[in-house]
């Protein structure tokens, strides 16, 4: 018996990085995977799920937009007859600048994507979880949802909004067998960190902080959203779980 036997889980941006490694290890553990994306490349991840006798769809869903999002749960739903966890992971990171040279283009797609997107998310899953006893989230945050960088305000703005939002869904619902949690990555190989870890003077810098002197391998996070969503966690609610290799704990 499989840990995620007979549940159904959605996860968006499932294409690449974080995403498609926790679509990987869920696939792996039995679930059936609904995987939302605006990147196509997603059909890759089912691709290769299906390819190792796994169960997975793609819809394509652009999670700014509230109506995209509802037919990506309506279309879990319908597929695969229920949805009983979901991992709210896409996320964009904008160039980076200072906050006084912010544009208010890349502030409004922020504000879209990592912080409406989410709160689009919620809410159409929690309307099925009350009517069908209940489900998981998880949702991504970030150590930038605990501190601040230099030049990402944006994304620090709406990832502690994130945070926020967990514990406000997690408080409000708990008692109706939904539970709601967040993590914390900090920094991860994966497309969105790319730039940044093919810079040497970055990578340099940044190593000798960081504790365990490494980025994560997408991998090492999938494990934390598993266990959140399982049934060992029945007791975990309005939690954020940090998975910096001790950064923050400077
Ligand atoms: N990589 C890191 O160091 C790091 C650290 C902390 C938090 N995070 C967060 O982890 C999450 C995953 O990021 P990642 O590092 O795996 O990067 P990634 O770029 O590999 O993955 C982001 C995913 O989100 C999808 N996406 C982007 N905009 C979308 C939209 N509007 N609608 C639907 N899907 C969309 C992308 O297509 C992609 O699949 C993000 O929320 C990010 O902010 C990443």
């Amino acid at each position: 018996m499989q840990r995620f036997s007979d549940m159904v889980v959605l996860i968006t941006g499932g294409s690449t990085g974080i995403g498609r490694a926790t679509a990987l290890a869920f696939a792996r553990e039995g679930a059936k995977l609904m995987i939302g994306d605006i990147d196509a490349r997603a059909a890759q991840t089912v691709d290769e799920i299906r390819a190792a006798g796994g169960t997975a769809m793609f819809h394509r869903c652009d999670v700014a937009a509230r109506a995209e999002v509802d037919a990506l749960v309506g279309a879990c739903v319908h597929q695969f007859g229920g949805l009983d966890a979901a991992f709210n992971n896409a996320g964009v990171l904008p160039p980076p600048a200072p906050l006084h040279a912010v544009p208010e283009h890349d502030l409004d797609r922020i504000i879209a994507v990592d912080l409406k997107g989410v709160f689009f998310c919620m809410q159409a899953q929690i309307r099925h979880f009350l009517a069908h006893g209940g489900g998981a989230i998880v949702n991504t945050a970030s150590v930038a949802g605990i501190v601040a960088d230099p030049n990402m305000s944006a994304y620090v703005g709406a990832k502690h909004a994130v945070v926020g939002l967990t514990r406000a869904a997690a408080i409000e619902y708990a008692r109706r067998n939904i539970r709601v949690n967040a993590i914390a990555p900090g920094l991860v190989a994966t497309p969105m960190t790319r730039t940044w870890l093919d810079d040497e003077g970055f990578k340099r810098a940044f190593f000798e902080h960081s504790p365990i002197g490494r980025a994560a391998d997408p991998a090492e996070i999938a494990g934390t959203v598993l266990h959140l969503c399982s049934a060992e966690a029945s007791f975990t609610n309005g939690a954020l779980f940090v998975l910096d290799g001790g950064q923050t704990a400077h």
